[in-house]
């Protein structure tokens, strides 16, 4: 039987292209975001009150005509209010998520290495050719730094004051002197507050990116601590004697070609009485209910292709969990069949994350 013929519906095709071209917007005002963080710009605006582009521009010591084209990029974004005679503020708000680093809101770190996440773009069809993908080294230097900034405003205000509390003698533990790990460890941000916290522990971080690894070194020497030390996992691995009090695993096990045998050795690290945090996605089980519930969904998914199952396929055989794979319910199965054989779930002040303590 012929089908019936299809009728153009020109307002729903003229929606669909209002719908695909926000999404252009997003991606060129992202863009602008990067550059008022790099450029000190949001930083030059905080508490300025209402700037005109000449003062902005002799504030930052930048070209007038350039700064007027991104204010007012801003404020059609939104991000700036608009406040008339050519003036332009940023809110408290604002202030509090694209300016004050050490605010726990702070989102601009998210778009520092904005440059590197789209140049890896370029190599990607080749990736879609060959299943094999990019390991985290590929975003350059910059690219551990974006990490680090994007991840580092929790690690700052919650996770010694009221993530470590939470979990069950571990701050004792750590208080008296005790042996740690960070497996996954990135630029050590974690590490670092809390080996300012507890300076009686030796802390142990492991990750295989040399751009993490020297950037930890350089945090670690700008903070002063001494009891961190930090290791390249690919030639000096988390050692498998149990003498691990606390182990940590900050957003890395979705990230990770092997995540399998990652969870092994760290079971073969972890003392009887250990215990082992793990901070990772807060996905759902199934696609179809992030499709329905996760109102970032098409953002983590389009990260996870441009970094995280990227990164999770750079290596033979690679698990490809992705952004969103290393749900509870696959999380449980891993550590269980790891021979951990305590999980608790716990949520700690972060819309993006879920966090489970578990133990052997
Ligand atoms: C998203 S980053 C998170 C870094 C850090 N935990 C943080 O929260 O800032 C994931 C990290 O996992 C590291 N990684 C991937 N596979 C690894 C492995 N097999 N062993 C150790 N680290 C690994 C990557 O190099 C990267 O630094």
């Amino acid at each position: 039987m012929a089908s019936e013929p299809q009728t153009l519906d020109f307002e729903k095709i003229k929606a669909f292209v209002e719908h695909v071209f926000g999404f252009l917007s997003g991606a060129t005002v992202s863009g602008m975001i990067y550059l008022g963080d790099r450029l000190g710009l949001y930083r030059a605006l905080q508490g300025a009150g209402a700037l005109t582009s000449d003062e902005l521009a002799r504030k930052t010591g930048l070209s007038e005509r350039w700064v007027r084209e991104w204010l007012r990029a801003q404020a059609g974004a939104k991000l700036l209010d608009y406040t008339g005679d050519g003036r332009f503020e940023l809110s408290l708000e604002g202030t509090f998520v694209l300016a004050e680093e050490n605010s726990p809101a702070f989102a601009a770190g998210g778009f520092h290495s904005l440059p590197q996440q789209f140049a890896v773009l370029e190599q990607l069809p080749q990736a879609f050719k060959t299943g094999v993908g990019l390991p985290y080294d590929a975003f350059g230097a910059e690219g551990a730094v974006g990490v680090e900034r994007f991840l580092a405003p929790w690690f700052r205000a919650f996770l010694v004051p009221v993530a470590l509390p939470r979990l069950d003698g571990v701050v004792s533990k750590l208080e008296r002197g005790a042996t740690a790990a960070d497996v996954g460890c990135g630029a050590g941000v974690a590490l670092i507050e809390m080996a300012k916290a507890y300076p009686k522990t030796n802390f142990h971080g492991y990750d295989i990116s040399q751009h993490a690894l020297s950037r930890a070194r350089e945090n670690q020497r700008n903070a002063g601590v001494q009891n961190v030390t930090f290791h390249d996992a690919q030639t000096d691995a988390l050692p498998g004697d149990g003498r691990f009090d606390f182990i940590t695993t900050f957003d890395c096990l979705h990230d990770m070609a092997h995540p399998d045998v990652v969870i092994r050795a760290i079971r073969r690290a972890i003392k009887p009485d250990g215990t082992w945090l793990i901070a990772d996605i807060n996905g759902k089980p199934t696609f179809e209910e992030n499709l329905e519930r996760n109102p970032m969904v098409a953002m983590m998914y389009s990260i996870s292709v441009m970094s995280c199952m990227s990164s999770a396929l750079s290596e033979p055989g690679g698990a490809g969990l992705g952004t969103l794979g290393f749900t509870e319910p696959v999380a449980r199965e891993m550590t269980t069949a790891a021979g951990f054989t305590r999980f608790t779930r716990h949520d700690f002040e972060n819309p993006v994350n879920a966090y489970y303590e578990v133990r052997p």
